[in-house]
């Protein structure tokens, strides 16, 4: 089973609308095809229904940085999933690590999104990151696996396959400092291997898994040629259209 390479940019708050049609004008005709490497961006929702109409002939996918768990009601200041689907974006980030250190973000709220991401036809991009404590003592991702489980709690065998993975280590991430190749796939591969046991071996190969985390092209090659990294997410280095094609040049 070939799994496609993802290279996705997620801009955070950075950015303003003239800089965004700029970016999306310069990278629309030069992205490989969605079959050899797809490519997106997550972006504020305040831009996304321009990002769709700016990306309408091109494969760039435009997808919302966070969502909420209900489709409608009263909830001032979220972001329906229902709505995010209406205007045509198909890609959600859910559980960044920004989310859970700044807005309180849980594995429970986490899965509340990831359903109701997967209730409206969205696709989750599930953010899992992990304690640099950890890291240090005993390299492994024991974290990662018990927020990976938590993520997909009542995430069903047919939905399994529109869900990718994104694994963030915390210290990683804006640090200038990435995950070794080595390190990153043996998260990545902790991770498969919880897939399989979640679900099956034959689904969990059919998982994309990115790592993100000071990632730029100087890095990229290597993490992206491990065998269970199927792309990468990517802050910084991605604000730069330059730079994130280059990035999906090399995956
Ligand atoms: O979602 C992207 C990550 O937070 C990585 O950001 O590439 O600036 O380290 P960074």
């Amino acid at each position: 089973f070939h799994r496609v390479p993802f290279v996705l940019a997620n801009w955070k708050i950075n950015k303003l609308q003239g800089e965004v049609k700029d970016f999306i004008e310069k990278v629309n005709d030069k992205v490989p095809a969605a079959d050899v490497v797809e490519t997106g961006i997550a972006a504020q929702d305040i831009f996304l229904a321009d990002m769709i109409r700016e990306t309408a002939q091109s494969p760039v996918q435009v997808v919302a940085e966070n969502v909420h768990w209900e489709d409608s009601g009263a909830f001032t200041g979220e972001t329906s999933p229902r709505a995010l689907a209406d205007i045509g974006v198909n890609y959600v980030l859910i559980g960044h690590f920004e989310r859970r250190k700044f807005f309180n973000e849980t594995d429970s709220t986490v899965n509340l999104k990831v359903t109701a991401a997967l209730r409206n036809g969205l696709k989750p991009i599930i953010d899992i990151d992990e304690d640099m404590s950890a890291y240090a003592q005993f390299m492994d991702a024991e974290p990662a696996v018990a927020q990976v489980a938590a993520a997909l709690a009542g995430v069903s065998v047919d939905q399994i396959r529109n869900i990718t993975i994104a694994y963030e280590p915390t210290w990683a991430i804006g640090s200038g400092e990435a995950a070794s190749a080595e390190q990153a796939q043996k998260a990545a591969h902790l991770i498969r291997q919880t897939l399989a046991h979640l679900y099956s071996p034959s689904i969990s190969e059919k998982v994309r898994i990115l790592y993100g985390g000071s990632v730029n092209p100087d890095n990229a090659s290597e993490i992206m040629s491990q065998p269970d990294i199927d792309g990468v997410l990517v802050g910084k280095a991605a604000l730069d259209p330059d730079q994130f094609l280059k990035l999906a040049q090399i995956a």
